[in-house]
């Protein structure tokens, strides 16, 4: 299919890959051209897994292939016109070809999986779990603020995409949020034992939701455990030097006072911020009881539009958190003028 038309019918039948360097192999109804490649023990290149990052690309040269989603955010339109897709966003219509000149030339030591241990594990809201894991080396190149990893637990809970929760500090030290999930594999194993000393597995840093050069006024929107890129990035403003440091707003939505878990995790980093351009805070709760000794905004996002964009009509805006809400804002943002190109956005997607 074209990406971007109708969905076609989904598959009820296994098909047959072949490769351009003569290597076969089947993909079941449910499965995806990478799962299936992952399977049958081909080191397919990935990262995010979810159609964000691009890692797993390839030609199809011949047969049908039915996208999952829209590849058109990664691979530009003369690559899509040539046959590229998205092996962790593909199933197969029919028996498919695929080029696969430089598809296994392999990551660089620098990129592989590196073990960890977790270190602490605290329930921060009565939906997410703080996660702290320290690397059996640091990441050789560290990470920008905004970027996420894979983490897995090797035989209990496979890869999951997780933003870093702070800024790099290059000591291997990890932070992440976790939010749990009615059934939810890491959110499960976090909860059900002492998981202090366990062993997992973390990606090298992935993704392109980083802070936009060169620094500007800068507007976050994150829900739930969408504070985790915004924290990174902030704490990443907050080592600069106070010339470098912008007027920034951080507006946070969670449904009610318990999900409140910002403010003891961004005051730190205010208290680093230069004198005179402080962080704004504003929180908006969907579904606090009334009564109650809230006195905030009640509501969504979209509902208090011209508050909380007031002075920062020009800013970079940065919108991270569940899918359904960042798309929501990015079309009322929009629609209220805010230029397309300086908004970004971190959708928060499940594993498949
Ligand atoms: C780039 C990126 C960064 C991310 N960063 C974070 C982060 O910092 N913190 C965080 O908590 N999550 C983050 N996520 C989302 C997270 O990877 C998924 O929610 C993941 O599936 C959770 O794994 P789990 O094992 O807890 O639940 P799973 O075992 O994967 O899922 C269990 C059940 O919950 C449902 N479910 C899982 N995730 C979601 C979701 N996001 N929305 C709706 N239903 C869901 C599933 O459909 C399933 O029914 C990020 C995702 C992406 C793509
Ligand atoms: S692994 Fe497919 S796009 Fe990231």
């Amino acid at each position: 299919m074209t990406s971007g038309s109708k969905p076609d019918p989904l598959p009820t039948a296994s098909h047959r890959v072949s490769l351009s360097n003569g290597t076969d192999f089947d993909v079941g109804p449910g499965q995806t051209l990478l799962q299936a490649a992952l399977a049958a023990g081909l080191d397919w290149p990935n990262g995010c897994r979810v159609g964000l990052c691009g890692s797993c690309r390839c030609r199809v040269t011949g047969g049908k292939i039915r996208a999952l989603t829209d590849f058109a955010d990664v691979i530009s339109p003369q690559d899509l016109a040539q046959g590229h897709v998205l092996a962790c966003r593909c199933q197969l219509q029919g028996p498919i070809s695929v080029q696969s000149d430089h598809l296994f030339d392999g990551l660089t030591p620098d990129e592989a999986d590196i073990d960890a241990t977790v270190t602490r594990v605290k329930r921060i809201t009565p939906l997410v779990m703080q996660l702290d894991v320290l690397l059996d080396r640091p990441q050789p190149r560290g990470y920008s603020g905004g970027q996420y990893a894979r983490l897995e637990i090797p035989g209990a809970v496979p890869a999951r995409c997780f933003s870093f929760a702070g800024a790099c500090r290059g000591d291997g030290r990890l932070r992440f949020f976790v939010r749990i999930f009615p059934g939810g594999r890491l959110g499960e194993w976090l909860t059900d034992a002492d998981r202090v000393g366990e062993r997992l597995r973390v990606s090298r840093p992935l993704g392109h939701f980083v802070l936009r050069d060169p620094i500007r006024p800068a507007l976050f929107f994150a829900g739930g455990t969408g504070l985790a890129p915004v924290l990174a990035m902030l704490e990443e403003l907050a080592s600069r030097p106070a010339m470098e440091q912008p007027p920034v707003r951080v507006v946070f939505a969670a449904r009610d006072q318990q999900h409140l878990f910002h403010r003891h995790f961004l005051e730190p980093v205010v208290d680093r911020w230069a004198f005179g351009t402080p962080i704004d805070f504003i929180s908006v709760l969907s579904r606090e009881p009334r009564p109650s000794s809230w006195k905030g905004l009640r509501g969504y996002f979209y509902d208090h539009l011209p508050t909380l964009t007031t002075g920062f009509e020009q800013a970079d805006v940065y919108l991270c958190g569940p899918p359904g809400l960042v798309d929501a804002m990015q079309l009322y943002l929009l629609k209220q003028g805010f230029d397309k190109t300086r908004l970004s956005a971190d959708r928060f997607l499940p594993s498949f």
